[in-house]
């Protein structure tokens, strides 16, 4: 058992302190956002996540799982210290670490206290380098410590996906440990003892780039994909399903994140695909193949609006209807959803636009104010002439053709392509990708 202090109660640092109580270990979350620990306390998890709220309340029924504002007493007292704060994206694709800086400031202050060997591991997604040259002299400062002697260093990155991050925390398939030393590795080979995932032990910078490379090749999958739609759509008759499935029997294709579609969204993958590109950049390295996966990106959401023309003529004055808000089914996430890119193209060509999500919707209207938002799906489709799918909610592939009966002209488009086409009898079904 580890005493372990998480700094960041967002998507991952939260998932993380109640994975690792239900693992047996003493947690406390902290963060600065006092209204957020507030909530905490009382059960109420600050966001959205499958399954989430019934494990933080089994997480708190074993009274080893705590909620704090004040990061560098709790800090002083833990083994293990995960930084689990944001790194933002700037306006060049850069990463801003300043959240990552000053929360090592603040827990090497309370390491000033600190006895034995405490270990900091950082979490957040950081370009190859930064737990070297950012955290390591901001840790070092506030403490009057030197890692390697005083501290332990790691970089711990996390790979959970939203809608199952619960179960990715409890069940990883692999983790991987970039350590400084030996001594640091083992402290949190400690906290990760009784799962069965696969473990790879590397130095930090590796670590850092370890997570960096697995994004951008399954964004770069995702691309892939959608390059392979548009093929499917310019050559006529094939069906980019049925391709990617013949591609997936090749033992050394795994078919999996070949799903095409309006594209990739979410907190990381548009993120850290530009981040990568641009530190790359930084160092003199342009990439043109990270440039092209999030060129076909941008352009996916273009094309349903392309597909949505040539059904239904000019969109001036027209009712456009999009189901599904998030970045993807199961999430209430809206954080780079192609929707954002979808609702604005839509906008421009004069098209008025309606959204519904189970989760996403009233974030979404914060976002893009212009779009309207229906209280279910039947009221977005009611009188509108075309509807787009943007999203993978499982509800949307139970839709049948009675479903789109209020539309006042019933061309549909299917962004992800998951309708059931037999049940679309009487629908002018237009699939991205044939
Ligand atoms: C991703 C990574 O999977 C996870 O390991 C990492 O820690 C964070 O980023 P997440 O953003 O939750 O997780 O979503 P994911 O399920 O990976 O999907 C990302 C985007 O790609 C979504 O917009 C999804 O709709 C899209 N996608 C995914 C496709 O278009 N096709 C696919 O085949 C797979």
């Amino acid at each position: 058992m580890t005493r372990i202090c998480i700094v960041g109660t967002g998507h991952v640092g939260l998932v993380y302190a109640v994975a690792f109580t239900l693992q047996g270990h003493t947690v406390v979350g902290t963060d600065v956002d006092a209204a957020a620990i507030a909530s905490l306390r009382k059960g109420k998890p600050t966001f959205y996540e499958p399954g989430l709220s019934a494990a933080l309340a089994k997480a708190r029924r074993t009274k080893r799982l705590s909620f704090s504002t004040e990061i560098a007493a709790e800090a002083s007292a833990a083994e293990v210290v995960f930084l689990a704060v944001g790194t933002p994206s700037r306006e060049d694709g850069s990463i801003d670490t300043s959240y990552v800086e000053s929360a090592a400031r603040t827990v090497g202050e309370g390491m000033r206290a600190a006895k034995g060997y405490p270990v900091v591991a950082v979490k957040s997604t950081v370009i190859p380098g930064t737990t070297e040259t950012v955290v390591r002299p901001a840790l070092e400062a506030a403490s009057g410590k030197a890692a390697g002697e005083g501290f332990g260093l790691c970089m711990n990155p996390e790979f959970l996906r939203e809608g199952s991050a619960v179960e990715d925390a409890l069940h990883p398939d692999r983790v991987v440990i970039g350590c400084l030393d030996k001594r640091s590795g083992d402290a949190l080979a400690r906290v990760y003892a009784k799962l069965r995932a696969k473990k790879l032990r590397t130095d930090l910078r590796t670590a850092e780039m370890v997570k960096y490379a697995t994004n951008a090749f399954l964004a770069t999958k995702v691309s892939f994909a959608n390059e392979l739609a548009d093929l499917c759509d310019a050559f006529g008759g094939l069906d980019v399903d049925r391709v990617v499935e013949g591609m997936g029997l090749d033992a050394r294709i795994n078919p999996r994140f070949l799903k095409a579609g309006l594209g990739f969204g979410g907190s990381c993958f548009p993120k850290d695909v530009r981040a990568l590109l641009a530190a790359g950049r930084a160092s003199g390295y342009e990439s043109a193949l990270l440039r092209a996966t999030l060129d076909v990106n941008d352009v996916q959401p273009r094309r349903a609006v392309a597909l949505a023309e040539a059904a239904a003529g000019d969109l001036r004055g027209r009712r456009v209807a999009i189901l599904g808000l998030s970045f993807k089914g199961g999430s209430d996430d809206i954080r780079e959803s192609r929707a954002i890119l979808l609702a604005r193209a839509l906008l421009e060509k004069g098209a008025v636009v309606v959204g519904y999500d189970p989760e996403a919707s009233s974030a979404f209207h914060a976002v893009v104010p212009d779009v309207e938002i229906a209280p279910d799906a039947a009221s977005a489709l009611a009188q509108a002439d075309v509807c787009i799918v943007h999203n993978d909610w499982p509800a949307w592939r139970r839709l049948k053709a009675k479903d789109f009966a209020g539309m006042r002209r019933k061309v549909v488009i299917d962004g992800r392509r998951i309708l059931d086409r037999k049940a679309m009898q009487g629908v002018e079904l237009r699939v991205l990708g044939g």
